[in-house]
Formats: structure tokens, C-alpha cells, sequence
């Protein structure tokens, strides 16, 4: 693990709530810690323009191979402009998705080799992975009602983006998969159930979070 900073990502399937509760958890932390708060591409140039190339509904002739490296080669700039220096820096990283967002996505979504999704992105990371990841869980076919209501990402409201537009049995498959790595690394990666009300699901994150940083030592005037 690079530097001595704490790496913590938000993941989940669609309209399980990751952006609104990721603000929230900012917004609760910021104060008391150190705080980088982003989410990938991570504002970096290079992976805001592969984000577009990715999202662009347009892109229907997009191979699964294709889109995983593009996932991988966005996060190789991510780790080097944003990751590494936050974590060296001794900051509290906090990010809306990493690479546990492509095995599930890339690997069960599309059926990709879940092994080769790894060893990709085990190289575009070098091998730096989150400390505490919290998984909002959602039943897809809540979830996606849920994301088509609000305004898509790319500004397409009731479309969706090109990932959100795959039918429901690949977001079941994906949410299935982010279960099936949640089951394989219970410590890293805490399942909180992103269905209930905005208000209980958020005290369940701090108290997760803050539980997880006061068992690593840190405390809130670490950030003075
Ligand atoms: P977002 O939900 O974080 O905005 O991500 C945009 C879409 O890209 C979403 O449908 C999930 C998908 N995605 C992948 O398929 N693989 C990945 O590695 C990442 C980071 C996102």
C-alpha cells in the first residue's frame, strides 16, 4: 500500500445511492480528517476523456475487451495523478469506484475472465488496492428505476448512459458479482443495504467508516 494515507471507495450497482452517499460521507468527514474526495476518472484530463469514449451511448460496437482496458487505462492515470500522491500525502482517500467496479461490471457483467480482469488492473494499479470499501447492495431492478428517474451523468435524462442501458439481467449479474467479491474479502469490503432511507443508510457508512479509522489509529485532529 503506497504511503501511509487511508484508501476507502463507495461501490454498488446503479441507483444504489454511491454519489449521494459518498457527498454525504464527505461532508461528514471533512472536518475531521484530511479528506480527498473524487471519483474516478478522478478529474484527471486523459480519464475524462476515455470516461466519454465509454459512456457515449453511441458506441454500441464497443468490445467487452475493449471497454475493460479502457476501464484499466483510465485508472492507471487515476492511481498516478490522484491516488498515489493522496495516499502519500497521508490523506484520507475517498472515491466512487476502483477496481472492484470492473471485476463485477467487466468480469460478471460481460463475462470477461474474471482472472484476467484482475491481473489488468493489478498492473494499471500497481497493485494499490482500497483498505475499506463499502459496497451499497441494491436489487437491480429497483436500482435501475431508480438511476433512469434521475438525470444521466451524460445529461440524458430517463436514458442513461451507455452501462446503464444494458437490460436487467447484466445488472443482476453484476450485482451477484460485487456480492461474490464482498463473500471472498469480508474484512476489506462491508455490505451496507443501500434500499432503505437515504438518512439510515448513510449513519451506517459514518459509523462503519469512522469504527474502521478509529481501529487504524486515526483520529479527528489528525487533520490539523
Ligand atoms: P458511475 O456509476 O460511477 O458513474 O460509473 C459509470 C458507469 O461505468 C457505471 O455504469 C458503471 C460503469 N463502470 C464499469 O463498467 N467498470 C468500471 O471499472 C467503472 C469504474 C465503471
Amino acid at each position: 500500500m503506497a504511503g501511509r494515507g487511508i484508501f476507502i471507495t463507495i461501490e454498488g450497482p446503479e441507483g444504489a445511492g454511491k454519489t449521494t452517499q459518498a457527498r454525504l460521507l464527505h461532508e461528514h468527514l471533512r472536518d475531521r480528517f484530511p479528506v480527498v474526495y473524487t471519483r474516478e476518472p478522478g478529474g484527471t484530463a486523459i480519464g475524462e476523456r476515455i470516461r466519454a469514449m465509454l459512456l457515449d451511448a453511441s458506441n454500441t460496437a464497443m468490445a467487452p475487451l475493449t471497454e475493460m482496458l479502457l476501464f484499466a487505462a483510465s485508472r492507471a492515470q487515476f492511481v498516478a495523478e490522484v491516488v498515489e500522491p493522496a495516499l502519500q500525502d497521508g490523506r484520507v482517500l475517498l472515491s466512487e469506484r476502483y477496481v472492484d467496479a470492473s471485476i463485477a461490471y467487466q468480469g460478471f457483467g460481460r463475462g470477461l475472465d474474471v482472472e484476467l480482469v484482475r491481473r489488468v488492473n493489478e498492473g494499471a494499479t500497481r497493485g494499490v488496492m482500497p483498505d475499506l470499501t463499502i459496497l451499497l447492495d441494491i436489487d437491480p431492478a429497483v436500482g435501475l428505476r431508480r438511476a433512469r428517474q434521475t438525470t444521466g451523468k451524460e445529461g440524458r435524462p430517463g436514458h442513461g448512459d451507455r452501462l446503464e442501458q444494458e437490460s436487467l439481467s447484466f445488472h443482476a449479474r453484476v450485482r451477484a458479482g460485487f456480492l461474490a467479491i464482498a463473500h471472498e474479502e469480508p474484512d476489506r469490503i462491508r455490505v451496507v443495504d443501500g434500499s432503505r432511507a437515504q438518512g439510515v443508510v448513510h449513519d451506517e457508512v459514518v459509523r462503519l467508516v469512522e469504527g474502521f479509522l478509529g481501529a487504524r489509529g486515526w483520529r479527528a485532529s489528525d487533520s490539523s
